[in-house]
């Protein structure tokens, strides 16, 4: 458990809590760590009960008289017929960033490629053009109003990654925001070190000065940003024209020996070995997947790692390829799904959209999609064991959605069904509809 967490627990609601009159509670209740295959399948929506929450903490799942009984004097809250689920978990956004790149989205329907935009200077090196440009009290006024959106959608946990900084300043600078925000906003944030997102564009003039960017982010950074405890994770953009499988390796060992945990972007756009990359390190996650081979799958179903999908992107860059999401779960990889909030592929702040691809365009059941978005996610962040389940013990996370059953949660493509959310017991995001 990261402090972050120990903060937010802590402060949960000394109040004992009832949340009465849900249709549905879908309490994702069974082990605690990431569920793979048919363990997918059941999102476990329970009629006839009320969750009762103490301490921050959800103390029970029963009857609504039997919670009464056992919890006198405990304050109920009324869920007006909808659906109580798990806050839902992003496990993937780049969320702090400055301004927009709308003029890349005209561009790329004009029939310029992301990659290509990118070898222009566009793409992440516009943003970190941006971002070196921009003050830390306007990225974190941004940020706060974005990540603010998130959690109108009912995501009440947010992984933050930095990365469009690219040099020691630049990226405590962002990490620095992200550690802003994991303090002072209700949602829960987990942090991510991406210093090695692109190679920098000053960087980019030979092989030397290439690896001399691999070594400031080994030799400087890392130790940097693990001795001020500023991420739980480093993550690298491992795919063809940004960094090797052998330089994404170099960094992700450095710091996994700093005592980071390790992501990847993984097979993002061409196929080239981030998926066996991160089975081989134990990577808690890798991200993407569009491209991942036979070999790439297999190795991750023999792994520890979630497939975190991100189907949002692929439909934003309107690209025609998809994750295999069904294959990758049959074969047994546990799967995430996650907006990727970025100013360049995935501008949606909507994880129930992002549900409604997982449902219409990978394939996966709408219980699948949930697991994926509330245990896998936490599984993704290495926090499955007190976030995504609706259970004794754990954290009470939670999101009303004005829906009658878990399959309306996709169903409404677009809308923005959640009423309210609760991280820790205490009220995070509400709708005017005076719930909390
Ligand atoms: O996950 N692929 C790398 N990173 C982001 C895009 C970031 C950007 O274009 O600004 C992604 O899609
Ligand atoms: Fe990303």
């Amino acid at each position: 458990m990261t402090s972050a967490d120990d903060e937010v627990l802590a402060a949960g609601g000394d109040e004992t809590l009832i949340f009465a009159n849900a249709t549905q509670i879908v309490t994702c209740a069974g082990p605690p760590r990431a569920r793979r295959g048919a363990e997918m399948a059941d999102a476990a929506a329970e009629h006839g009960v009320a969750v009762a929450v103490l301490g921050g903490l959800v103390a029970a799942v029963a009857p609504l008289a039997d919670l009464r009984r056992t919890y006198g004097g405990a304050r109920e809250i009324d869920c007006g017929g909808g659906v109580l689920m798990p806050g839902l978990v992003d496990s993937h956004t780049h969320g702090v960033f400055g301004r927009t790149r709308s003029d890349e989205q005209e561009l790329r329907a004009a029939g310029l490629d992301y990659m290509e935009i990118a070898r222009r200077g566009g793409g992440i090196h516009a943003s970190v053009r941006d971002l070196r440009a921009t003050d830390e009290e306007t990225l974190f006024a941004l940020a706060r109003e974005r990540l603010a959106r998130l959690a109108a959608f009912g995501t009440t946990t947010i992984e933050v990654k930095s990365g469009y900084g690219l040099s020691l300043d630049d990226e405590l600078k962002m990490l620095r925001v992200i550690d802003r925000l994991r303090r002072e906003l209700p949602t829960r944030i987990v942090p991510t070190f991406l210093g090695a997102h692109e190679i920098p564009l000053e960087y980019r003039t030979s092989a030397i000065t290439r690896s001399a960017y691999v070594e400031t982010v080994v030799n400087d950074m890392i130790p940097m940003v693990a001795k001020n405890g500023l991420a739980r994770f480093a993550d690298v953009f491992c795919d063809t024209g940004v960094y090797t499988v052998e330089e994404s390796r170099t960094i992700l060992s450095a710091a996994r020996r700093a005592g980071l945990l390790l992501k990847l972007h993984a097979d993002e756009l061409t196929s080239s070995g981030g998926a066996e990359l991160a089975a081989s390190l134990a990577a808690t996650s890798a991200d993407h997947l569009g491209a991942v081979s036979e070999a790439g799958i297999k190795a991750l179903a023999q792994s520890s790692t979630v497939a975190t999908l991100l189907p949002g992107t692929m439909l934003f860059l309107g690209k025609s390829t998809r994750a295999p999401a069904r294959q990758l779960i049959e074969s047994g990889v546990p799967v995430a799904l996650a907006t990727d909030f970025n100013p360049g592929t995935s501008p949606t702040p909507n994880l129930p959209l992002i549900l409604t691809l997982g449902v219409s365009q990978l394939h996966m059941s709408a219980s699948e999609a949930v697991i994926a978005a509330t245990v896998n996610g936490a599984a993704a962040l290495g926090i499955a064991d007190h976030v995504g389940q609706i259970a004794p013990g754990f954290a009470a996370d939670l999101a009303l959605f004005d829906v009658r059953d878990l399959r309306d949660v996709p169903y409404w493509y677009g809308d923005n069904r959640c009423v309210a959310t609760f991280v820790g017991g205490k009220p995070c995001h509400s709708s005017d509809l005076g719930l909390c």
